[in-house]
């Protein structure tokens, strides 16, 4: 291998510089060619690639966002767009490459492969933590963070005015964020999709809030919950159960993949991207690099797209014995 390309693809997360950086370094560390793609895969169709050396990617390992950009591209999806990109990594003389991204990159990764036999090694980014074979994404950490940050300062009014805020977070299908942040945050409920509490018991536990003399509640919802109504009809559901609760709604939305990134994700980033080069160099493909037991390993892509990314059910009880 002579040559790799690194893309960014999907929802960006903080910690995807560190992850260019780090691969960009990697390639020079072992005298390899480095070339950047923007837009993620539209730029693979579009040839919009850049050489990069150690040096372009000086001062980003703080910066949130991608410098290569992110996109969705529905041309990939297609076996002309497919066929295009591999024209032009084949042109461009590129025999191996880098994504980071989500599960749905790693889709699109190892179809290219399929199709092209052409080396790939994913890098996990995304907010979400809904990756199998990684304990955490890069971002996760840093969205945590951010969710916790601006709860507080919601307690804050929510407590000047005796009022309950219903929270929601992103995560798409996945309760990893509103669960840790909700325990950070201190949270009274969480409702995540992994676990329908039901209204009733959503309204049970308020009630004994209530009685227990808590003045004002944080409930978190994931954005994927499943409860059957979403936060603003939670709201009045709640307002028209329980008059005694002024509730108000907050949804953080995108601010959660903002910011620079956490030390964990710097350093989450910089180990992954070494591992996904020094794995191409040994010849490997179809892996995604990750952490488990806090050792930077390999899971086949298919099983890391395919397998679930659990809830620690002991998170879960903590969480119940900490609404006490
Ligand atoms: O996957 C990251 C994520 O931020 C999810 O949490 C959210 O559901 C989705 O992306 C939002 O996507 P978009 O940026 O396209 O609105």
């Amino acid at each position: 291998i002579k040559k790799i390309a690194v893309l960014t693809s999907g929802g960006d997360s903080p910690g995807m510089n560190a992850a260019i950086r780090s691969v960009v370094r990697t390639c020079a560390y072992y005298k390899i060619e480095c070339l950047g793609v923007y837009r993620g895969y539209q730029g693979l169709i579009e040839a919009d690639f850049k050489e990069m050396g150690p040096r372009g990617v000086n001062n980003i390992i703080n910066k949130g966002g991608t410098i290569l950009k992110s996109a969705r591209s529905l041309e990939f999806k297609t076996t002309e767009g497919r066929q295009k990109a591999h024209t032009n990594l084949v042109q461009s003389e590129v025999d191996a490459l880098v994504v980071i991204g989500g599960d749905g990159t790693f889709t699109g990764g190892l179809l290219f492969n399929t199709e092209f036999n052409f080396p790939i090694i994913g890098i996990p980014g995304t907010i979400d933590n809904d990756i199998f074979g990684t304990s955490h994404t890069i971002g996760y950490d840093t969205a945590l963070n951010t969710v916790v940050e601006v709860i507080d300062k919601i307690r804050d009014t929510a407590s000047s005015h005796n009022r309950l805020f219903f929270v929601e977070v992103m995560g798409r299908d996945a309760g990893h964020i509103a669960l840790n942040a909700g325990i950070g945050a201190g949270a009274e409920e969480i409702l995540i999709p992994e676990e329908n509490l039901g209204l009733d018991r959503l309204l049970e536990s308020l009630q004994k809030s209530k009685a227990s003399g808590k003045s004002s509640s944080i409930v978190v919802i994931a954005e994927g919950d499943k409860i059957g109504k979403n936060v603003f009809e939670l709201k009045d559901y709640v307002e028209a159960n329980m008059p005694e609760y002024d509730v108000r709604v907050s949804v953080l939305g995108h601010m959660q993949r903002g910011g620079a990134p956490s030390c964990f994700d710097r350093v989450l980033a910089s180990r992954l991207g070494v591992k996904a080069v020094e794995s191409l160099l040994e010849g490997k493909t179809n892996y995604m690099v990750g952490l488990q037991n806090d050792k930077v390993n390999l899971t086949p892509l298919e099983q890391a797209i395919k397998g679930k990314s659990e809830i620690d059910s002991e998170l879960l009880r903590v969480s119940d014995i900490m609404s006490t």
